[in-house]
C-alpha cells in the first residue's frame, strides 16, 4: 500500500513506547532506532523501522538528512492567555519581596487577574497567540492552556472563550491541538465572601463550562494564600459530577493537604510539587495521580526545585510543563522545560523526554499522541543534530530545526 508521507535520513528515532503513563524505572525505558524511517497515513503513523529493512512507496518522500527525530512534546501545563504584565513584580522580587508578599499585597495574580478581565475575547486571544507559537515553535504539538485571570465566572468564561478561539486557529493555522482547563485560582480578599464565590463556582460556573464543553478539566490553586483543601474539595466534586476531569496546583510553597486531596479523589495531575516532602512522594508513587513538575517557576522566582528524582525513584510518574505565565514563570520553550528539569530536577535525558510526551499526554488523558508508534497521531519534531539527547541539552538556542504535525511541516 502506498502511504501518504515518507520520513527518511533519520540518524535516530526515539520514543517511548506504550500508551500508558510511565513510573519509576519505565521512565529510562526509551526505543532508539538507528538509520530509521517512517510512514505517515492519514495523519497517522503507519510504520516506524529500520531505512534498510524498508519496503513500499510514499506520494512523498522528505530526507531529513541524518537528523534525529523525536515525538512531538507535549506542553500539559500553562497559562498563555493573560493581558498586562508583571515586570513590575519582577523587579520587586529583584529587590527582595517574595511572590507570596506581593500576592497577600494585592499584586501578582491579582494584577494579571485586573488587566486580564479588562481586555475583550478577541484580545486576550491576540495576545496568547504568539506565546502559542512560542511553544510550538520549540517543539509543543499539544498545549493545555488554562482560565484562571478571569475571576469573576463571567471573565473566566470569557478566558475559556478566548482559549477556544485561539484553538480554532491554531488548529487551522498549524494543526496543534489546545486543550482547555477551567482553573480556580484565587479566592476573594474578603474572607467573608469565600463560600459564596464557592458556591456560584459549583452552581452557575461549572455547570456552564461542562455544557458548552469549553473545558476538559478543573484545576484548583490549593495554597496558605489560595484555596483550602475543604473548599477545593467542594469544587472538585461538583466537577465530577460534571464529568470533568481534575488537577491542582499544589504544594508550591506550603504543603497544606493538595496532594492528599488530588489522590484520593483521582486527579489526572498534582502540579509543583516544590515543597512536597517524603509522604507526599510516597503518596504520589503509590497513586495513578501524575506528578507534574514545572522547573522554570524554581528558576524564575528562585524557590526550591520540585524533588522530580526522589518522585521517580519512589516510582512516581513524572511530567514536567513550562506552566508559561507572567507571575511565575516567563518560560516560552517547552524544549527548555525539559532541558530544565535535568539541570534542576535531576531527571536523566530519557526520562525528560518521557516526562515531556508520553507522561505529559497521559496527564491531559490523551493516549494517541507522545509516542512514534504505528496509530498514533503523527506529530514529530526533526532536531538540528544527528543525537536526540541535544532536545533536553542546549540551553539558549531551539534545538527543533522542524515542527511536524499530523504528518504535515508546519515549522522549520
Ligand atoms: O502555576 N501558583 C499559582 N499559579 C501560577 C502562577 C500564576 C501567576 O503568578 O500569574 C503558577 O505558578
Ligand atoms: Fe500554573
Amino acid at each position: 500500500m502506498k502511504t501518504d508521507l515518507l520520513i527518511t535520513g533519520v540518524s535516530q528515532l526515539v520514543t517511548a513506547e506504550g500508551a500508558e503513563a510511565k513510573r519509576g524505572r519505565a521512565m529510562s525505558a526509551l526505543k532508539i532506532v538507528n538509520d530509521a524511517a517512517m510512514s505517515v497515513s492519514g495523519g497517522r503513523i503507519a510504520r516506524v523501522g529500520r531505512a534498510s529493512d524498508w519496503t513500499g512507496q510514499a506520494e512523498t518522500t522528505v530526507d531529513v538528512g541524518g537528523a534525529a527525530v523525536v515525538p512531538g512534546l507535549i506542553d500539559p501545563h500553562t497559562h498563555a492567555v493573560w493581558a498586562g504584565d508583571r515586570l513590575g513584580d519582577f523587579e520587586a522580587r529583584a529587590s527582595g519581596r517574595t511572590y507570596e508578599e506581593i500576592l497577600a499585597a494585592g499584586g501578582g495574580i491579582r494584577s494579571t487577574v485586573r488587566a486580564t478581565a479588562a481586555a475583550s475575547v478577541e484580545e486576550l486571544a491576540a495576545l496568547a497567540k504568539p506565546r502559542i507559537d512560542a511553544l510550538v515553535r520549540s517543539g509543543a504539538t499539544t498545549i493545555e492552556v488554562k482560565s484562571g485571570y478571569g475571576f469573576t465566572p463571567a471573565a473566566e468564561l470569557a478566558m475559556l472563550e478566548a482559549i477556544e478561539a485561539l484553538a480554532a486557529s491554531e488548529r487551522a493555522r498549524c494543526g496543534a491541538r489546545i486543550l482547555a482547563t477551567l482553573l480556580i485560582h484565587i479566592p476573594p480578599i474578603d474572607a467573608a465572601d469565600r463560600r459564596s464565590y464557592v458556591e456560584q463556582v459549583c452552581a452557575e460556573l461549572i455547570p456552564e463550562v461542562a455544557r458548552r464543553g469549553l473545558a476538559a478539566a478543573v484545576d484548583v490553586f490549593v495554597e496558605r494564600e489560595a484555596w483550602q483543601v475543604g473548599e477545593a474539595e467542594k469544587i472538585f466534586l461538583c466537577a465530577k459530577r460534571h464529568r470533568l476531569a481534575i488537577k491542582l496546583h499544589s504544594d508550591q510553597f506550603h504543603r497544606i493537604g493538595g496532594v492528599e486531596l488530588g489522590v484520593r479523589l483521582g486527579a489526572l495531575s498534582v502540579d509543583h510539587l516544590e515543597a512536597a516532602g517524603v509522604e507526599q512522594i510516597e503518596n504520589l508513587a503509590a497513586s495513578q495521580t501524575i506528578a507534574m513538575i514545572l522547573p522554570g517557576v524554581s528558576l524564575h522566582l528562585g524557590i526550591p526545585a520540585a524533588p522530580g528524582r526522589k518522585l521517580i525513584d519512589a516510582g512516581a510518574a513524572v511530567a514536567v510543563g513550562t506552566d508559561l505565565n507572567p507571575g511565575s514563570s516567563p518560560l516560552y520553550s517547552s524544549a527548555a522545560a525539559l532541558a530544565l528539569a535535568v539541570r534542576m530536577n535531576g531527571l536523566t535525558a530519557r526520562e525528560a523526554l518521557v516526562a515531556g510526551t508520553v507522561n505529559a499526554a497521559c496527564a491531559l488523558g490523551l493516549t494517541d499522541r507522545g509516542r512514534l508508534e504505528v496509530g498514533c497521531v503523527a506529530d514529530f519534531l526533526v532536531l538540528y543534530t544527528n543525537d536526540w539527547r541535544d532536545v533536553v541539552y542546549m540551553l539558549g538556542a531551539n534545538p527543533v530545526r522542524a515542527v511536524w504535525i499530523g504528518g504535515r511541516r508546519v515549522a522549520g
